[in-house]
Formats: C-alpha cells, sequence, structure tokens
C-alpha cells in the first residue's frame, strides 16, 4: 500500500467487476476506505472479502444506479459509516441494447439512456453535496471513446457516453471554484467479462476491435484504474473537465 489516501474514502459503482473492481482494489492499495456499490450481493461481497483479506477497509452496498432512492442510500450509508466522501468513481453501466435506429424501441432508449447516463447524474447529485460537506472531493465518470466519436453497432450507447462527456464538462465547470474537481475516462477496449463474451461468441471480433487499437492489444482494467488514481490524486489539482482517453491510442487521429 502506498498510504497516498488514507483516511480518505472512495465510492466505486459496479466495483464488483472489470474496470471498477480493479479501481476498488487500486483505492485500497493507495490506502483509502472503499465502498462498492452494485446489483448482484454475491459478486459484490466476494469482492469486499477479498479486500478484507490484504488488510484493506471495504463495506458493499447493494445499489441499483439507475434509482434515486438507492443511491442516495448509498452515499448516506457511506458517510454514516466512514464519516466522508472524498472519491467517486461512477463507473456502472448497463442496459438497452444495440441496432439500427429505425428499428430501436422506445425502451430500449430509455435502459440505454438510463444505464449509462442518468445513472452518472444521479451518482453525481448525491455524492457532491457529501463532499461539499467537507470541502472537498474529486469525481470521475466513466465514459468511453465511444463518448468521443460514432458508433454504429450501438448509437443511443454512443449518445449516453457522449452524455457522460457534456454532464461531466458542465458539473465541473459549476463545482471548480467549491474544491471539486469532475473528470471522465474515456477507455477503449478493455478486457472485462462483456468483452471476452463477445469474443467467447465470435473470436474474429478480437480483429476489428485491435484494428482501431493500435497498440494492438487489449487494455487491462488495471491500466484504466491507475488513470482514476492519478485524477482523483493532489498529483491532478488543476485538472478539472477533462475526458482523459484511455484506449492504447484509439481516438489518435
Ligand atoms: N470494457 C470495455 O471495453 C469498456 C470500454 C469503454 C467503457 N467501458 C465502460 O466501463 C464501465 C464498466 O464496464 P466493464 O467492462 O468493467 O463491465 P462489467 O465487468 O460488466 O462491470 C459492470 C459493473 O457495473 C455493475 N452494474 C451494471 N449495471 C448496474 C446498475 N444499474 N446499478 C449498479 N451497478 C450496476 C455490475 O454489477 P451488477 O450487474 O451486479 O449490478 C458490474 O459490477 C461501463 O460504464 C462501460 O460502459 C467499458
Amino acid at each position: 500500500m502506498t498510504g497516498q489516501m488514507t483516511n480518505k474514502v472512495a465510492i466505486v459503482t459496479g466495483g464488483s467487476s472489470g474496470i471498477g473492481k480493479a479501481t476498488a482494489f487500486a483505492f485500497v492499495n493507495e490506502g483509502a476506505k472503499v465502498v462498492i456499490a452494485g446489483r448482484t450481493e454475491e459478486t459484490g461481497e466476494q469482492v469486499i472479502r477479498t479486500i478484507k483479506e490484504t488488510g484493506g477497509e471495504a463495506m458493499w452496498v447493494k445499489t441499483d444506479v439507475t434509482q434515486a432512492s438507492q443511491v442516495e442510500a448509498m452515499v448516506s450509508e457511506t458517510v454514516d459509516k466512514y464519516g466522508r466522501l472524498d472519491y467517486a468513481f461512477n463507473n456502472a453501466g448497463s442496459g438497452g441494447k444495440g441496432g439500427w435506429i429505425a428499428e430501436l424501441q422506445e425502451e430500449d432508449w430509455n435502459a440505454t439512456i438510463d444505464g449509462f447516463l442518468k445513472s452518472v447524474w444521479l451518482c453525481m447529485k448525491y455524492e457532491i453535496p457529501a463532499m461539499l460537506e467537507t470541502g472537498t472531493g474529486a469525481i470521475v465518470n466513466n465514459s468511453s471513446v465511444d463518448g468521443q466519436r460514432g458508433f454504429p453497432c450501438d448509437p443511443v450507447y454512443s449518445a449516453a457516453k457522449h452524455g457522460v462527456i457534456g454532464l461531466t464538462k458542465s458539473s465541473a465547470m459549476q463545482y471548480a471554484e467549491k474544491n471539486i474537481r469532475i473528470n471522465a475516462v474515456c477507455p477503449g477496449w478493455i478486457q472485462t467479462p462483456p468483452v471476452e463474451q463477445i469474443l467467447e461468441h465470435n473470436p474474429d471480433a478480437i480483429k476489428g476491435m485491435l484494428q482501431h487499437q493500435p497498440i494492438r492489444r487489449l487494455g487491462k482494467p488495471e491500466e484504466v484504474a491507475q488513470a482514476v488514481m492519478w485524477l482523483c490524486s493532489d498529483k491532478a489539482s488543476l485538472v478539472i473537465g477533462t475526458a482523459m482517453a484511455v484506449d492504447g491510442g484509439y481516438l489518435v487521429v
């Protein structure tokens, strides 16, 4: 453990899998106490057990980030247990489906926008007041390379991820003077369970993925986690409202 975040408290939504799980471990490694939020108790509790076995401090809060009352409870349980909130990685996302825009149904739109965009707003809505209580904080929202380019396989996902960047920039401007820094990360293709699932069904899909990712390999969740650590740390004290590509060169054109 480096101890740079000792006595600090972080929330990681979707901390039971993939990028969120790697980020939860990275926070623990920096000495922070971590609250992991997600919908599936079993996987969440498993991560908490592993963190505790390595001497870290963590708590699981069952939360659906599309539900305001549950997000509010996630933040209040964090403050009740640990007394403060310093960092948040608003990473959880799911829902909806891709396909031709003219064939999508209203419920597909709503599920994707709720799952990937409204959820980020709800998290910030309740996290920011908790941070204002201590007068400082850093939030990182998880967008995607698809938040900065068109993604014809899943246009509504791309719209939601563009929305995350707009929300990040605008709220960053609102709270900069209040000492709360808000930024986003934009991962490229990262080796997480949903990507592994795609490759299990269609091993050839790797070619299409790496064709656009100049580093010619999938990213590791830990590599995104390190960008989040830096954005949350005091080393990024002047960094506000950025959408940082963590993408093996995907967005370099
Ligand atoms: N992997 C990539 O290549 C990639 C690239 C760019 C951006 N991203 C973004 O990175 C984020 C994480 O993706 P990942 O690949 O790490 O996926 P993942 O391994 O499937 O993890 C998703 C996590 O989010 C949680 N979650 C999903 N919906 C939720 C909800 N409504 N409420 C609370 N928790 C919820 C899941 O737990 P439960 O299901 O138990 O709730 C899980 O812990 C997503 O926002 C994704 O868009 C991923």
